[in-house]
């Protein structure tokens, strides 16, 4: 597997979710994903980011274009250094919420993508990596 290409933006307001929505919607775009895969990549990583903001007192993120032989591919990663969470399985439950939301980011996030690898430390923060290949 090789990294065709990276990018990186830090995540500490709505104007930078506004940017990684942009960023990754050019980069499904220029890897030909279909008009369907695009939103489902944007819509994912609109979600992380913005959990990444209301939860992990800000972060970053990173955009790599993947080729895997017979397939491309992006991979995003969401990393912060909040209070973490502490129940993983809890927080990826449809309805789950700390903060009043719909509690429907992190397990609607893991249903757009093909990979979704959350790692958590309480009191370290939170990284979230997905993979979203390009159907062919
Ligand atoms: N980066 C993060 N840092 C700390 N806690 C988080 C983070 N992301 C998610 N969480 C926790 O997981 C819960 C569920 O997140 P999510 O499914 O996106 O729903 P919502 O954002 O609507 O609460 C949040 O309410 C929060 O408690
Ligand atoms: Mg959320």
């Amino acid at each position: 597997m090789v990294v065709l290409k990276d990018e990186t933006a830090s995540l500490r307001s709505s104007d930078d979710i506004v940017k990684v929505r942009r960023i990754v919607r050019e980069w499904a775009v220029s890897l030909g994903f279909s008009l369907v895969d695009q939103t489902k990549v944007v819509t994912a990583a609109s979600e992380l980011a913005r959990n990444v903001i209301d939860y992990g007192g800000g972060g970053d993120f990173r955009i790599e274009a993947l080729n895997n032989d017979s397939r491309r591919g992006l991979r995003l990663t969401f990393s912060d250094e909040g209070p973490g969470i502490v129940d993983l399985e809890q927080a990826m439950k449809d309805g789950f919420t700390t903060g009043g939301g719909l509690g429907l980011g992190l397990g609607g996030a893991k249903r757009l993508v093909n990979e979704f690898l959350i790692d958590s430390k309480p009191g370290r923060g939170t990284t979230v990596v997905i993979v979203r290949w390009k159907n062919l």
